[in-house]
């Protein structure tokens, strides 16, 4: 008993929880993910399962992206980022609603299949499907070998470590990075980004996990935040454009592990219903970096004030016009609007993992969920 105990202090590295290790390990694990494939100072990003199939992804009309969960939202992420950087469409759907709905499949389609333990059953049944109907299937899974990296017809893994935390964290911030290297690796092939601004994105990538380890400074304030929060009934996260996906993820990991009722949306959605939510029991996350219609999102902080709902904003360092009308700030540093989601969501993993730790709740395996789901 006392030697298992030990093992299990010895594998979570110091820290209270799986989680949290998982968030700080966040820089070095983005890191590992674009070593020896993202050749900054060269220009290039060079990944071998596109690169053998790169005329799949450049014949593509359409790519399509299936996964479930957390990976889902990676996937959300990426159709805002492949559909900028390389201008093909791009659908994402889940895999349980994929598979069963008879979906129009081309030959021509590329499927991008995302999962962090390569084994979630309704994700490897819609790649089955998928292949059947002539589709080239990719994976972008974490667990080498696993069910799915053998079943798609090429993949790019990524290289979080071991995640054991049920609440995905450093699987999702990986998923991104990888399919921000194939984003750009089309946006190049297709002539559809010029050389200096796919350079700027190549350098800024490669500075990412210094940014994320100054993400990580939040964790001080964001504990704090949580401490005033934490028997918040509901709460509300928004955010717009490729901060979108991002507030649908922070909502997610409040629910996955505090049990508290969350609500991600799009910011400019609140008016279509959630603001009759708002009264002043209302903690609202909002999403606000400098970039991309930032002025959109304080006039829907505003709206909130109006309403006297609490305001946690999660802005660029040295914002003023945020601070000044949102009850707390979380600052993040400032990078390209396309990877924004890299930073604004550690700050969303740490508030809702020190709300769970406060509210008593067991972090690493929630109440009723599975780190794989292996069954329907
Ligand atoms: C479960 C996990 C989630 C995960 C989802 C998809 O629900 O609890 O954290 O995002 O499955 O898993 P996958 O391994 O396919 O990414």
């Amino acid at each position: 008993q006392e030697l298992q105990m030990n093992l299990e202090q010895i594998e979570k590295g110091g820290y209270d929880h799986f989680m949290l290790k998982e968030i700080y390990e966040q820089p070095s694990v983005i890191k590992d993910t674009y070593r020896g494939r993202l050749l900054a100072n060269q220009g290039i990003v060079r990944m071998a399962g596109v690169e053998d199939n790169l005329e799949k992804f450049t014949n593509a009309k359409r790519i399509l992206i299936i996964a479930c969960g957390t990976s889902w939202h990676a996937g959300l992420v990426a159709e805002y980022i492949i559909e900028e950087f390389a201008r093909i469409p791009v659908e994402v759907e889940y895999a349980s609603e994929f598979r069963y709905r008879n979906p129009i499949v081309y030959k021509d389609d590329v499927v991008i299949a995302i999962s962090q333990s390569g084994e979630t059953a309704d994700t490897l049944a819609a790649i089955k499907l998928a292949k059947e109907k002539g589709a080239f299937v990719f994976g972008v899974c974490n667990v080498v070998g696993s069910s799915i990296s053998r079943e798609t017809h090429a993949g790019a893994y990524t290289h979080a470590g071991p995640e054991i935390g049920v609440a995905s964290t450093k699987a999702f911030t990986t998923q991104i990075t990888v399919l921000t290297m194939l984003a750009l690796r089309l946006a190049k092939v297709k002539g559809t980004m010029s050389t200096s601004e796919h350079q700027r994105y190549l350098l800024e990538l490669e500075l990412m996990p210094e940014k994320v380890e100054e993400a990580l400074a939040s964790n001080e304030v964001t504990k704090q935040i949580a401490a005033i929060y934490k028997d918040a009934p509901n709460c509300l996260y928004l955010g717009r454009g490729y901060n979108f996906p991002v507030a649908l993820e922070g909502a997610l990991k409040l629910k996955e592990i505090s049990y508290i009722h969350a609500e991600g949306y799009p910011a400019a959605e609140m008016k279509h219903g959630p603001i009759a939510l708002i009264d002043e029991s209302m903690p609202v996350i909002v999403i606000a970096p400098n970039n991309g219609h930032y002025d959109k999102v304080v006039s829907n902080i505003q709206e909130i004030k109006a309403r006297s709902g609490k305001i946690i904003a999660v802005v660029t360092k040295g914002d003023t016009q945020v601070r000044a009308l949102a009850d707390h700030v979380i600052e993040i540093p400032e990078t390209s609007e396309p990877f924004t989601p890299l930073l604004t969501t550690i700050p969303l993993q740490l508030l809702s993992y020190h709300i769970a730790v406060m509210r008593g709740c067991n972090v690493d395996q929630p109440r009723n969920l599975a780190k794989s789901v292996t069954v329907e």
